[in-house]
């Protein structure tokens, strides 16, 4: 099988984590490549849920899952997760770049005070990046070195200044911050040690040899820092693309890149939504679908499909196909639209606007839909193997529809959180 990208075509939260449980069964390798633990993955299978902030949901395939140098990473957190894990049974193979970097915990106090106008997930994301931007961070091979004590006392007289300054420490509380962070973080390096490895040479490594290699993307493509909604965007690259800086995917070898779209359109955290329900509509949808962030807990915005937003992830992501989730839940709402078209003062616009301001007042220019037909579960599971044309008519409709708009192909429909809750076409 080639090499797949999995990237998220709208703001996140699309089911990417089912996705790739799903897809990961036949691959030889699952990569991470960006993002940290701003990600909420949900995967059910036999009847346990596993929420993984870090780890790639190949895990429950026993799979070789890999942190590439894209992601940032809270040690503490990734600990967490990985015990909580081992608790319930399994082992992760996991291997960890030496390249990626660190969150420490003065990053999500920074994020803490001012992530707020975004709505961030408070991880400490944005600063880890923007610091490593800067040149000032530290990455996992700092830690895991003898002397990580030392390098870590070093770095952080580099953001003293600006922490002291913001009063989220006195110099004194800095001073014992130090002494405590970095023998913590040093004790961690101990722990990653046996994980850290060159990840990049593995997956090239694999790829040589004919295996085949998942790259899960974190967020989605309309919270890209360069080409989502910015300034509302998480702070790492989140298109297909990056999974070549961030995971070590090789240029000029055949990749196949998917993308997951839910039937509808759902959003965290502040920004504009052109297609954001509001009042009952909204309660229904988030209720029918149970949207609350995976992370945060937050409810989720949620709207109807906005396929003008989706027909320019699509194409700024370099998407050939999408799988699409959660078809059974606007199955049980009512007035089903989409937005093909955004209007400003009057008039169709032909760009997917880069100002957020001008975003905000774009007017969708919506197509009616028929109802979606509900179905049981037995009656979805019985459509395993169907093709596109043995679907119900309002469903092979919707899909149809959505094909056409976008010009690719849907080639996967999620009818359920269960993996074999799961059509291929
Ligand atoms: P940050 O990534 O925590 O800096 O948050 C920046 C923006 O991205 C906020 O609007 C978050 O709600 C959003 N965001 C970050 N990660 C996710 C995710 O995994 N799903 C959905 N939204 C996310």
């Amino acid at each position: 099988m080639k090499n797949t990208i999995v990237v998220g075509a709208q703001w996140g939260d699309e089911g990417k984590g089912k996705l790739v449980d799903v897809l990961a069964e036949k691959s030889d390798l699952v990569v991470r490549f960006n993002g940290g633990g701003n990600a909420g993955h949900t995967v059910m299978h036999a009847g346990e849920t596993y929420k993984f902030h870090y780890m790639p949901s190949g895990m429950l395939h026993k799979k070789t899952c890999i942190l590439g140098t894209g992601v940032v990473i809270n040690p503490k957190d990734l600990i967490a997760e990985i015990e909580s894990f081992t608790a319930t049974g399994h082992e992760p193979d996991l291997k960890i770049s030496a390249r990626a970097h660190v969150i420490f915990p003065h990053h999500q106090m920074i994020d803490a005070k001012g992530g707020g106008k975004i709505g961030t997930t408070g991880r400490g994301i944005g600063p880890t990046y923007s610091q490593k931007a800067s040149r000032i961070n530290l990455r996992i091979l700092d830690i895991i070195a003898d002397d990580a004590v030392a390098r870590i006392k070093e770095a952080l007289k580099d953001v003293r200044e600006m922490l002291i300054a913001d009063a989220l420490f006195s110099a004194d509380e800095f001073a014992a911050y130090c002494e405590s962070v970095s023998s913590e973080y040093a004790e961690y390096g101990k722990n990653f040690k046996p994980f850290v490895t060159d990840t990049e040479d593995l997956v090239r490594v694999a790829t040589i040899a004919g295996k085949s290699v998942l790259f899960e993307g974190a967020q989605g493509t309309l919270l890209d820092l360069n080409y989502g909604t910015y300034p509302f965007v998480t702070s790492s690259a989140t298109l297909a693309a990056a999974a070549f800086v961030g995971g070590g995917a090789i240029p000029g070898v055949p990749i196949r890149i998917l993308g997951i779209t839910k039937a509808y359109t759902t959003r965290v955290g502040e920004g504009p939504f052109p297609t954001e329900l509001d009042g009952d509509a909204a309660v229904n949808l988030r209720e029918a679908g149970h949207e609350y962030g995976a992370t945060t807990g937050r409810p989720r915005r949620v709207g109807h499909l906005d396929l003008y937003a989706l027909r320019y992830a699509v194409r700024i992501s370099g998407i050939q196909e999408l799988a699409m989730t959660k078809i059974d839940t606007l199955a049980q709402v009512d007035n089903v639209k989409v937005c093909t078209a955004y209007k400003i003062d009057g008039k169709r616009i032909d760009y997917f606007p880069a100002d957020a301001p001008t975003l905000e007042k774009v007017e969708p220019v919506y197509t009616d839909i028929e109802p979606i037909q509900a179905l049981t579960k037995e009656e979805w599971i019985g459509l395993q193997g169907a093709s596109k044309d043995q679907l119900p008519p309002s469903i092979k409709n919707y899909i149809k529809f959505i094909e056409d708009f976008v010009e690719i192909p849907i080639t996967i429909l999620s009818h359920g959180p269960e993996r074999n809750e799961t059509i291929v076409f």
